[in-house]
């Protein structure tokens, strides 16, 4: 097959955005190519019992999600094992389509193996992606429905955006995710404060007993993020994801004024802010970490901070197809090296050996 460092120097001569949609066609067909889809879910998809764990009553076969963006209107589910994902998380979905900020909106930052996206939740809305998902339901793997309200929605009525998401997602997706950490819809970051975040969930959990999670940027001090998660958890999260993209543009050398990066130079960024909080939240609630994750060193420092699963999205686009395979076979022999028998003895033993 075409080594994935050849066909790259093809896509990445395209437009971001261009590369994106021939990717997602290719993962649209893949299912239709049964011996090929075969062929890459038997070489990528680990499906090694040290690496499988139950979580929110679900079997995650191995520790490795797809970052929520890349599948926002749930077209590439079905292809998500032959790229050796164990789960995926769909969205941002608002509850009317929205063809999200103009053009471009997608930026490569090659050298940093890194990523600026200004996209704004562009998503067919929640009534056809809901249609997407019942055409491949059962899913083979999990599959979180991130969610966020629309740009368009005046603040005083976000509260029922994500009531209307909440009730549209809860029969048809295994996990929600609330989403207001995007720095590419005006003003919603601003809800990351703890009276909103409690009256969210205390409304989420009159609607739904499906868990919620909350996803939290990068961009605050520690202990506000503490807090955040804290109020979260209190008033019915199931778990916390962090993080979203920085606006610290200073981590690359050529930014662009708009939009999140995310990929390698986010990585320490988004690590410290997701040890700060596993530190105070470690056993209370299940730990999401993402962020500039695109090998298994990455990956096992986060698991090791109290990750119980992690996301990578950038890093599929400057990896490949091999990355999750890479990912999960390196954190097996990370863990042989270690003397760990699976991977809920690695989870959150940074903390332990500190306590
Ligand atoms: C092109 C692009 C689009 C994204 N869209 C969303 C989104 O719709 N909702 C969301 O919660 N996060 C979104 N993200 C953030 C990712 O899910 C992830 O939190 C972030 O990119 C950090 O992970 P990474 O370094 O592995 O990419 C997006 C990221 C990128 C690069």
């Amino acid at each position: 097959m075409l080594d994935y460092e050849t066909f790259k120097k093809v896509l990445f001569k395209l437009d971001p955005e261009t590369a994106h949609h021939a990717a997602e066609f290719s993962l649209k067909v893949l299912p239709y190519i049964p011996f090929l889809n075969e062929y890459m879910k038997r070489r990528n998809f680990i499906t090694d019992a040290k690496l499988s764990q139950q979580i929110f009553g679900l079997t995650f076969p191995n520790p490795v999600g797809l970052g929520a963006g890349f599948d926002k209107n749930a077209t590439m589910i079905k292809a998500m094992p032959a790229l050796g994902f164990g789960y995926t998380e769909i969205g941002t979905m608002t509850p009317r389509p929205q063809a999200g900020n103009p053009k471009p909106r997608l930026f490569r930052h090659v050298e940093e193996r890194s990523i600026q996206n200004a996209m704004g939740f562009n998503n067919e809305g929640a009534y056809a992606v809901v249609k997407n998902l019942d055409k491949v339901y059962p899913f083979n793997i999990p599959v979180g429905a991130n969610v966020g309200k629309n740009k368009a929605t005046p603040t005083e009525h976000t509260l029922s955006d994500y009531k209307t998401l909440i009730n549209k997602f809860k029969d048809i997706s295994d996990y929600l995710v609330i989403n207001i950490s995007s720095p590419n819809t005006p003003n919603l970051r601003d809800l990351q404060n703890e009276e909103f975040i409690a009256e969210l969930f205390t409304m989420a959990k009159e609607l739904t007993k499906k868990p919620i999670l909350l996803k939290i940027a990068p961009d605050m001090e520690a202990q506000v993020a503490i807090d955040l998660c804290k109020t979260a958890v209190e008033n019915g999260a199931a778990g916390i994801i962090a993080t979203n993209t920085t606006v610290d543009y200073s981590l690359v050398s050529n930014p662009k004024e708009i939009g999140g990066i995310s990929g390698a130079v986010l990585a320490d960024k988004s690590y410290e802010l997701f040890k700060a909080i596993a530190q105070e939240l470690f056993g209370k609630t299940i730990l999401i970490s993402v962020g500039g994750i695109a090998d298994a060193n990455e990956a096992y420092r986060r698991l090791k901070a109290g990750a119980s699963l992690v996301q990578s999205l950038s890093g599929l686009i400057f990896e490949g197809p091999s990355m999750v395979k890479n990912i999960n076979e390196g954190l097996m022999e990370l863990m042989k090296k270690d003397g760990y028998n699976n991977i809920q003895e690695v989870i959150g033993s940074d903390l332990e050996a500190k306590n």
